[in-house]
């Protein structure tokens, strides 16, 4: 089945939509027949108001398939976004999706490294949403950054992750409640955080391992362009897989138009992909080399 296939246009009704902090909105969705087929790394190309007819693609950061909502977690930087942040709950939403190739794992790397930078944090708690279902088959890591200030309160973690400076405290209330260990990094001194960039905190946690736990280690990131080159560099030097979530600019979003194209390798050739429908997941070592 080609990713087309399970790509649904569906008016959404929104169930809330809550300011956080950093100009960030939480948005929950009734959509049912999206939440059905949402995976992590997906997204959905959304009508942000009646007069903007360009849509704006979101990632899926939740979906709950038995009581058929979505959620979306997105930043406001322009006019699309800005529209969003007007709409109220009991409105409707056109939405197109999920599309996209997701995030897939491997039994082979139990202990999933998970890398977030700013509006790519989304994509990465859903992907944890996921790991958590496989009944304990999983151990994830998830490692957040961020410069404006995060959509969450933080909160100083209960799990223990000896690698890290004790200093480095502050985690993901979600992840706290699923007991999924996480910490945050940031270079605007917030309390708890390290200090730099996520990439290094993750670099930090992979030299603590010794050889075999290193085996099982596979790395998954989405955020800025620069964070994934980070990213890619990190699992190549450290010999592992890595997976990356890509935000190319996007017209129609559904494979139609070539506006969110780039270059990718293939053998000792290079092909020009759509994000949009052969990503926005795409093995790190394919699009950066
Ligand atoms: C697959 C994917 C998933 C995304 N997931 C999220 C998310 O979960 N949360 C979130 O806050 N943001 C996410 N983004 C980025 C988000 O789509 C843009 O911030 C948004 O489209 C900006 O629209 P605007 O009209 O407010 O801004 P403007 O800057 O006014 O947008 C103008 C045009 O540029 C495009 N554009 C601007 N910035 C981006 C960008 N970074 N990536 C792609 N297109 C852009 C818009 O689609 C629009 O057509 C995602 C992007 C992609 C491609
Ligand atoms: S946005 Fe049209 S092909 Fe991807």
């Amino acid at each position: 089945m080609s990713p087309r296939d399970t790509i649904f246009l569906e008016d959404g009704r929104i169930l809330s939509h809550q300011a956080c902090p950093g100009d960030q909105y939480l948005l929950r969705l009734e959509a049912p027949r999206i939440a059905a087929h949402a995976r992590p790394g997906t997204f959905v190309h959304l009508q942000c108001d009646a007069l903007l007819p360009m849509r704006r693609p979101l990632s899926l950061m939740r979906a709950s398939a038995q009581e058929g909502w979505i959620e979306l977690l997105y930043r406001t930087v322009g006019l699309g976004t800005r529209c969003l942040a007007r709409r109220r709950p009991g409105e409707g939403l056109s939405l197109l999706g999920p599309i996209g190739r997701p995030f897939s794992w491997d039994p082979r790397y139990p202990r999933p490294l998970l890398i977030g930078g700013g509006v790519g944090i989304p994509p990465m708690i859903f992907l944890a949403q996921a790991l958590r279902r496989e009944k304990g088959r999983y151990r994830p890591l998830m490692l957040a950054g961020s410069e404006t200030p995060f959509p969450f309160t933080p909160r100083p973690s209960q799990i223990l992750i000896p690698a890290l400076p004790p200093e480095v405290i502050a985690a993901m209330p979600l992840m706290e409640d699923w007991n999924i260990p996480s910490r945050l990094a940031s270079l605007q001194g917030f309390p708890g955080c390290y200090q730099g960039y996520v990439t290094d905190l993750a670099r930090l946690w992979l030299e603590s391992l010794d050889a075999d736990t290193l085996e099982e280690v596979a790395l998954y990131a989405c955020g800025p362009h620069a964070m994934l080159e980070a990213a890619a560099r990190l699992a190549r030097n450290f010999g592992r897989p890595c997976q990356v979530a890509l935000e190319e600019y996007m017209a129609c979003g559904v494979g139609g138009c070539a506006g969110c194209t780039v270059p990718v390798y293939e053998g000792d050739g290079i092909r020009m992909k759509r994000v949009c429908v052969d990503g926005p997941v795409f093995e790190a070592e394919a699009v950066f080399r």
